[in-house]
């Protein structure tokens, strides 16, 4: 084992909160190594913080009209107070907009372009005359090359999906003045990738037994397809200044300074702290094994750029590991920010201040370890219900307060043990070692289900010996059963601690047991004479209408965000008045309406057209009352073609108005009008 741990979880940027899929990404796997790794006394620093360079927030800043800065530490705030309410021990939590990283990252920058490393090479880039500065490619706009749709992206076009470089772009506009942008030559810093290649490809080889397998195809594939030069420069305004001749109007790439902030928020972690110097953490003498928690966007850079300037820097260890995880989706979808697709953290522990442990347990049980995963609100409440309530509450439940019961909460002894009973001892202190080693192995799911395991043992041992009934017969085998099944429980409360720390904390306050050690559990955790305090649940279980409640949240913000992103959205193609002209729109009146079983959307209306009475199927139900619809005016398309919907014909379309909440209005005549008047 290495002497001490340096462990890094990915700097999320400070432009939004954390959403379930970091938290399982990154912070439930590396919050579960250090705990653990603390459990068993190692030396660790455990390193966070927000990533807060970058366009994406100096163009969030630029539309609040505020400061980069206050954005970052707006989001920097709410994304370190998630964290704790999780429960997650970051040992320091830092911001790369930090004087100090501003200071380590301009050395790290200064050293390697004094001893060569880097290139330097002029190229043509988008120059914006009227605000004199070069254009970020998020900053150019035209028409895509290769789709030719319009509001394309000098990266990309998020029409049709193609990467693009800036110059492709026909019609090329300026986002800050909507100029045409001119070329301009300008200077940048290259990191030569190429040129670090061969010794890359035989450091990833020499990782390979420990590398997860998803990381180690995705290195090998890009090793595979040719290591090209990276710029290390943007001509920007926000971010580290490049600090060498030349770089004037220049700021390091993002993604230069970003990974360096792992060592400037070890620098200022231990700042002060007189007995533990940062370089220990971070240079070959110190003999630290380093290990990125990340997810699998990140793996190139954490396993290719970062460690190509780890080795550039010279006396700095390699990462030992890089545990990156695939993706969390949620209900079936990608998490997404722009479609308000997310269950925010900060939103959740308001919601569940007191089920902390229950997202950690359920996101733990579900990481996307290998593939992607998904979490829904059913999974939630059936492992909360089944598993948490079910097996570990239960069986901590009964061992405890038939202790308090028989004996008053004073531990029993043991008697002479059967078979049963040793073969139960036997399997319990195999638990350590189980657990530990599927830990190391960074199998976080398996490491929790073996947990599980654990209480299911002690849950089948009660259930086989059924010490309720044979107290009146033989209260001294009842002590020895008790008393197995005491231990078992205080191996939980320590076993639990990497994934369920406040569950852990309960419950060691409940055995009435503080400074168990991982590596010293036995079947003789618990002594005879022993006394535990007043037992109480652990797990509470859910019902079903919390979980409706969180899917409605879910549906209503994703309605939401999509009229907001409609009303934004540009116009649809030019019609013709010929075209226009086949819609027949009437004024009509809704005289029935109804619900439809099944459909919590839709409503089944009748409508007097002035020609006909038709039914129609409408999505307006999250809205309105059918009772109180029965006399609405409306507009009605009456010439549409008839549709089914959940097998009711539907003859006709009632024109609704959204606000960009997603909520609908009828259009109607004003003052009211007579029902088949023509509407053009
Ligand atoms: N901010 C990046 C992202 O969210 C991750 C940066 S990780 C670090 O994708 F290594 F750069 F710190
Ligand atoms: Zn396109």
């Amino acid at each position: 084992m290495a002497k001490r741990f340096t462990v890094t979880t990915a700097l999320p940027y400070a432009n939004g909160p954390l959403h379930l899929g970091h938290v399982a990404g990154v912070y439930i796997p590396a919050d579960i190594y250090v705990k653990y790794l603390k459990a068993k006394g190692e030396d660790v620093v455990f390193i966070g913080g927000t990533d807060e360079h970058g366009v994406p927030i100096s163009i969030k800043a630029k539309n609040e009209g505020v400061t980069p800065k206050e954005v970052v530490n707006r989001y920097h705030n709410i994304i370190k107070q998630s964290l704790k309410g999780l429960g997650v021990s970051l040992d320091y939590f830092g911001q790369t907009s930090s004087k100090g990283h501003y200071e380590t990252s301009s050395e790290w920058f200064t050293k390697l372009s004094d001893d060569g490393v880097f290139r330097e090479e002029v190229s043509q880039q988008y120059y914006d005359e009227e605000n004199n500065q070069f254009l970020a490619d998020r900053y150019i706009t035209g028409d895509c090359p290769e789709c030719k749709k319009e509001g394309a992206y000098g990266d990309q076009c998020e029409k049709c999906g193609a990467t693009l470089n800036a110059t492709d772009l026909i019609n090329p506009k300026s986002a800050l003045s909507g100029n045409k942008p001119v070329l301009r030559d300008t200077k940048h810093w290259f990191l030569p990738l190429d040129k670090f290649e061969p010794w890359l490809k035989e450091w990833i080889e020499e990782m390979k037994p420990v590398l997860k397998a998803n990381v180690y195809g995705q290195v090998k594939s890009w090793l595979d397809s040719g290591l090209h030069q990276r710029a290390i420069t943007r001509d920007l305004d926000w971010g580290v200044p490049v600090p060498v001749k030349g770089g004037e109007g220049k700021v390091l790439y993002v993604w230069f300074d970003a990974p360096i902030g792992y060592v400037s928020f070890t620098k200022q972690l231990l700042e002060k702290d007189p007995n533990r110097n940062w370089e220990d953490y971070w240079k070959k003498d110190g003999d630290s094994q380093l290990v990125h928690f990340l997810g699998k966007d990140n793996i190139v850079f954490h396993s290719v750029i970062f460690p190509s300037m780890l080795k550039s820097m010279g006396d700095y260890i390699l990462p030992q590991n890089v545990p990156a995880n695939e993706f969390l989706n949620l209900e079936g979808e990608k998490f997404s920010t722009s479609k308000n697709w997310a269950v925010w953290l900060d939103d959740f522990l308001t919601d569940f201040p007191d089920k902390t442990d229950v997202l950690r347990y359920v996101l733990c049980s579900i990481l996307p370890e290998q593939k992607d995963a998904d979490f829904t609100w059913a999974d939630f409440q059936a492992k909360n219900n089944n598993e948490l309530v079910a097996n570990l509450g239960n069986f901590v439940n009964r061992a405890l307060v038939l202790t308090t019961k028989y004996w008053g909460g004073v531990v029993p002894g043991r008697n002479e043990l059967t078979d049963l009973d040793k073969d139960v001892i036997v399997q319990l202190n195999a638990f350590p070692n189980k657990i530990s080693a599927s830990i190391e192995k960074h199998r976080y799911k398996e490491a929790l289900s073996e947990l599980m395991k654990l209480s299911a043992l002690g849950n089948k041992y009660l259930a086989e010996t059924e010490p309720w009934k044979l107290i009146k017969q033989d209260e001294e085998r009842v002590k020895t059963i008790m008393n197995i099944a005491l231990q078992i429980t205080s191996s939980l409360a320590v076993l639990s601690v990497p994934f369920l720390p406040e569950t852990a904390n309960n419950l060691s306050e409940m055995i009435n047991l503080e400074g168990l050690k991982w590596d010293a559990l036995t079947e003789d955790n618990i002594t005879e004479g022993h006394q535990i305090n007043k037992p109480s649940l652990l797990f509470q279980r859910i019902d079903n209408e919390v979980v409706d409640e969180q899917r409605a949240k879910l549906s209503q913000a994703k309605d939401a965000a999509e009229a907001a992103s409609k009303i934004v959205e540009p116009q649809k193609d030019t019609t013709s008045f010929d075209e226009f002209q086949k819609m027949d729109i009437r004024v009509g009146t809704i005289i029935e309406a109804e619900k439809i079983k099944k459909a919590k959307k839709l409503l089944k209306l009748k409508v007097d057209t002035g020609i006909d009475q038709r039914t129609v199927v409408s999505g307006i139900a999250q809205f309105f009352e059918p009772e109180k619809l029965i006399g609405q005016q409306v507009s009605i398309l009456v010439n549409l073609s008839p549709r089914k919907m959940l097998g009711i014909e539907s003859e006709g379309m009632i024109l609704m108005a959204e606000n960009n909440k997603g909520e609908l209005q009828f259009v109607a005549p004003q003052g009211g009008s007579d029902n088949g008047g023509v509407i053009a």
